[in-house]
């Protein structure tokens, strides 16, 4: 990307990213841009940070570096929305501008007390992290108070160098704290502290840990009541693959169970990966005034090729999604919100499905289509999307593999990815097929798709990068029926 401002020259500052992002803007190339997507202005966006409600609307903070589409020195980026549909870009929240935190300020999350929004994020300097505040009385400006958990106040076996991602949360009249860390014996950890004013914490206990994650820490934890148990998310670096569960190098998982802050224990009673797709990572929920538990995560994954970093920007966040716990398991589905961008309804009723179904007016790149298969006696049956010639990412299920698969590996851009992770072009989760139906949801954005399983049940997110528009549904080695299919275009 062109460079019209210089901006770095050693000084990071909240204001020189602002006035980076006006002058940069224009050069950004429009090409694979989502549409209802929240994505960085310009440069780097990951992790969701400070997701909350708070000033008559929702606040979204990310990591953020302006200045390229890589990932360097940390800021915190700043949307406020009404609907999680539509974003509307505020000034830059934080810049590694502090003597504690020169090297970055890394993710964290946000909570109101006293009519004042507080930003609680991970303050690097050198390999050293800590938790630092920062505090706004209009949601828009925000001031530093400085370092609040410094690494001294991990247990003696922990390392200050991974100490991260601080998540708060109220109980009663206390705030608790959930981080990342990692044992000197390399172990990943989440860590739980508590406060009565944000400013002084005290450690409780470690919440979790194991030798799963193979090559890390815990990221980005969080924790929330939801029906009737307690839910426990983490990102696990290097967590290790089963089966068809966990096979991105980095993973998000989820815990059911019940927590006791008393005594810093959670009881686990379930476990699982949040989502099986290829671009998810680093969840974080808030809770709606209307009760809703909503979940954000960064739409990309690290250590892979990111093709529109050569248009001037990289990372973009899924659509926010409402959580629900059924019959012990996480359901996931898109805030009801988005239904009010559909335009141009299309249906379709019990259509055999071949080996190529074209449907009229059944394409396009900005679209949600809803619909139920009759699996039939085919051996393959699905949809393929962003269609043109041989190119196309296909979502289906496989009868001998007894799993839904979605497979970007023909759409025609190879994402090249860390030597440890078997490949970037094909994921599978295993789903209830009942009475021989499968239900899916898709949302396309330009390069995104978002797959949701018969009901929500499962969840498969990914981005694809193709020039096609074509929407089709196939049947291989036997034959199939769409039972019903509705398609709506997402205009925002
Ligand atoms: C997760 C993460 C966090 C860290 C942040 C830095 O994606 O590695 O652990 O705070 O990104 O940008």
């Amino acid at each position: 990307m062109k460079v019209n401002t210089t901006a770095t020259g050693g000084s990071y500052g909240t204001k020189t990213a602002d006035l980076y992002i006006v002058h940069n803007l224009a050069a950004v190339n429009g090409n694979s841009r989502h549409t209802y997507h929240a994505m960085p202005p310009v440069g780097w966006m990951n992790d969701p940070n400070g997701f909350n409600e708070a000033f008559g609307k929702y606040h979204l903070f990310y990591q953020f570096y302006p200045y390229g589409p890589t990932w360097d020195s940390m800021h915190w980026g700043h949307y406020t929305t009404q609907d999680f549909v539509k974003w509307k870009l505020e000034p830059t929240a934080l810049a590694p501008d502090a003597s504690y935190d020169t090297d970055g300020c890394f993710s964290g999350s946000s909570v109101l007390s006293d009519g004042k929004l507080y930003l609680i994020y991970t303050s690097v300097v050198g390999d050293r992290q800590a938790q630092a505040l920062a505090v706004s009385s209009d949601g828009v400006r925000f001031e530093k108070l400085g370092v609040v958990i410094p690494g001294e106040k991990l247990p003696k076996n922990c390392l200050k160098t991974d100490f991260r991602d601080p998540k708060v949360f109220r109980r009663g009249k206390m705030f608790y704290l959930l981080a990342g860390a990692m044992s000197d014996a390399g172990e990943g950890m989440i860590v739980l502290y508590r406060s009565a004013d944000l400013a002084k914490w005290e450690f409780v206990n470690v919440l979790r840990k194991d030798n799963f994650t193979t090559r890390g820490i815990y990221e980005c934890p969080d924790c929330f009541e939801l029906g009737g148990c307690d839910v426990l998310f983490a990102s696990p670096q290097g967590y290790k693959t089963q089966d068809w569960r966990f096979e991105n190098v980095q993973s998000s998982i989820y815990m059911l169970g019940k927590l006791d802050v008393e005594r810093g224990v959670f009881e686990k009673t379930y476990e699982d990966e949040i989502d099986g797709g290829f671009d998810f990572y680093a969840p974080q929920t808030m809770k709606t005034h209307d009760g809703r538990i909503v979940m954000i995560a960064w739409m990309q994954m690290w250590q892979r090729y990111m093709p529109t970093a050569k248009h001037g920007w990289a990372g973009a966040m899924i659509l926010p999604r409402e959580l629900s716990v059924k019959d012990c398991r996480l359901y996931q589905s898109p805030v009801r919100e988005i239904e009010r961008y559909r335009w141009n309804p299309i249906g379709f009723h019990n259509v055999k499905i071949g080996s190529r179904n074209e449907l009229t007016k059944v394409n396009g790149t900005k679209v949600e289509l809803i619909f139920t298969l009759d699996l039939g006696d085919a051996k393959r049956v699905g949809i393929k999307v962003y269609q043109k010639g041989e190119h196309d990412a296909r979502i289906y299920y496989d009868r001998e593999k007894d799993l839904v698969i979605f497979d970007r590996s023909r759409m025609g851009t190879e994402i090249t990815h860390d030597a440890e992770e078997k490949d970037a072009s094909v994921r599978s989760v295993k789903v209830e097929i009942k009475e021989n139906k499968l239900g899916m949801r898709i949302f396309l954005d330009v390069s995104s798709c978002e797959v949701f399983l018969n009901g929500g049940e499962r969840t498969m997110t990914g981005n694809v990068y193709s020039d096609g528009d074509g929407i089709t549904f196939f049947a291989e080695e036997g034959s199939a029926k769409l039972i019903d299919l509705e398609k709506y275009d997402i205009v925002v």
